[in-house]
């Protein structure tokens, strides 16, 4: 009789266990799909309310390895031990792959999915998921290429799928522009070309463009598309797809277009540049960029670009920035307060510019003449001026906010090679008409320099690298 009892309470028991698990499972299963849903943009933010969901979880999936268990056993005596056993189980489980413990999320958490921070976050990433790109990020640097100490280039990637590009980032345009498909001249037939139709976030545009270089005019039409660089990304970003390209000044570039980083009030078309979009859009934050450009010739990792975030300390070292406002906004132009060749003085206060686009520094003609008097070096026709290798160049300080940038005389003198291979020796220094001075790369190469948008003003740090 006793036994009868005991093998129907046993049975009892059994029923009601099943009841209850089944009803558990259905109840983990609706909230699994919530879970896969909500899971891919909380996957990276572990705040303490997330936290708390996962540790509660845990518990509850302890509990029912340990209802299962108890059913499979049939031996109430032995629940305890069976407990400890599954929380054990489930210790290992968490341990070994944390990312399961996301399989579920308890119902309520929908109700509490208000707009929070935290979420807005989430919703972000969720997009940078569906468009390749990080939304959380906020700033972001990029590597500069060096070819021969004459042109620095980077990466940069337009459209979806992203299509790639090498281009040459100039302080001294505001227009971003690359090789169009239906350019004919032999500079675009050299070059990677952005193709509108194979990217599904393409908008036309079709307005003309034009847009002057040295020795001609590069013609083509805007196009709108999401534009990528150093992990950043701009949506809705105008650029120009180019039509035409002067033959001698892009035949032999090893770039596929050129990256304006200058103020819009130069921008052919009004078109807004590209870093002002990704302030105007919170794609960064901090409203500036940096470019620290390195010496040493040829080379894959000349340096860096950065967006938003100005951390350049691996290459400005611990040297401080000194800023000076930004007179016109147009180019990025600066009042250069002197510059002394050895202790001559060769200019007094002067506007001049920085110009990452061009690669020595070019100075007004009665500057220039000075300057060439205390080299010794001889002018050519062409506004170089020439000199033998052996010369020993006097250091050139830069007065700047009050201080002084020194570039080592040896720097100022050029190696270049002639069309018949003769590698001669010029100044850094070349002719151009009239103001402003033009700091090209042979003067960046030293001093990292930040673009401050935000505060209108530039900022030099002397590097400490080998340059
Ligand atoms: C399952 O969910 C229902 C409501 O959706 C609830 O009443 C019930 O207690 C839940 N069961 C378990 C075992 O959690
Ligand atoms: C901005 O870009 C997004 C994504 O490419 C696109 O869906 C949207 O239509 C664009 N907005 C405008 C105003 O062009
Ligand atoms: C083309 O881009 C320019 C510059 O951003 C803008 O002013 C113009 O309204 C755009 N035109 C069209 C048709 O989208
Ligand atoms: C910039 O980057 C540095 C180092 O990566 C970091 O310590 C700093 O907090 C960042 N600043 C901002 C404003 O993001």
């Amino acid at each position: 009789m006793r036994c009868r009892i005991l093998v129907l309470c046993a049975l009892i028991c059994l029923f009601v266990i099943l009841t209850e698990a089944r009803q558990r499972k259905a109840n983990r299963s609706g909230s699994r799909s919530l879970a896969a849903r909500y899971q891919r943009s909380n996957v990276r933010h572990q705040t303490g309310n997330r936290l708390a969901v996962r540790s509660r979880n845990l518990k509850k999936r302890g509990l029912n390895s340990a209802k299962k268990n108890r059913r499979r056993r049939n031996l109430a005596r032995k629940n305890r031990r069976q407990r400890n056993l599954a929380k054990r189980e489930t210790k290992a489980k968490s341990s070994s792959s944390s990312g399961s413990s996301f399989a579920s999320l308890p119902l309520d958490f929908e109700q509490n999915f208000v707009r929070t921070t935290d979420n807005l976050r989430s919703e972000r990433v969720f997009l940078a998921a569906r468009y390749g790109f990080s939304f959380a990020k906020t700033s972001g640097s990029t590597i500069l290429k060096n070819t021969a100490n004459m042109e620095y280039t980077c990466k940069l990637n337009i459209g979806t799928p992203k299509q790639k590009f090498r281009v040459l980032p100039d302080t001294g345009s505001s227009n971003l522009w690359v090789t169009g498909p239906h350019c004919k001249s032999e500079a675009c037939r050299k070059h990677e070309r952005y193709y509108p139709k194979k990217s599904s976030t393409f908008v036309k545009n079709g307005t003309k463009f034009a847009i002057q270089y040295g020795d001609g005019a590069l013609s083509g039409v805007l196009a709108e598309d999401i534009v990528r660089i150093a992990g950043l990304a701009a949506p809705n970003q105008t650029f120009a797809i180019s039509t035409k390209e002067p033959g001698d000044t892009f035949e032999a570039a090893n770039f596929d277009g050129i990256l304006g980083m200058g103020f819009r009030s130069i921008a052919v078309d009004n078109v807004q540049p590209l870093v002002q979009n990704m302030c105007a859009q919170k794609v960064i934050t901090s409203c500036k960029f940096a470019i620290c450009m390195k010496g040493g010739g040829s080379s894959s990792r000349g340096g860096a670009l950065f967006f938003g975030n100005t951390s350049t300390k691996a290459y400005s070292g611990s040297n401080s920035y000194t800023y000076t406002p930004v007179t016109k906004k147009g180019y990025w132009q600066f009042n250069l307060q002197n510059i002394y060749v050895g202790d001559t003085k060769v200019s007094g206060s002067v506007q001049a510019i920085v110009d990452s686009g061009t690669s020595l520094i070019t100075a007004p003609t009665a500057i220039y003449n000075k300057i060439n008097k205390i080299l010794g070096c001889t002018e050519t026709s062409s506004g170089e001026c020439y000199m033998k290798c052996s010369t020993e160049v006097k250091e050139f300080k830069f007065g700047i906010a009050g201080k002084e940038f020194v570039i080592p005389g040896k720097k100022m003198m050029v190696k270049v090679k002639t069309s018949k291979g003769k590698t001669i020796c010029i100044s850094a220094v070349q002719k151009v008409q009239g103001e402003p001075v033009i700091l090209g790369d042979a003067f960046i190469r030293h001093f990292c320099t930040i673009f401050d948008l935000a505060n209108s003003r530039i900022g030099f740090a002397a590097t400490t690298y080998s340059t």
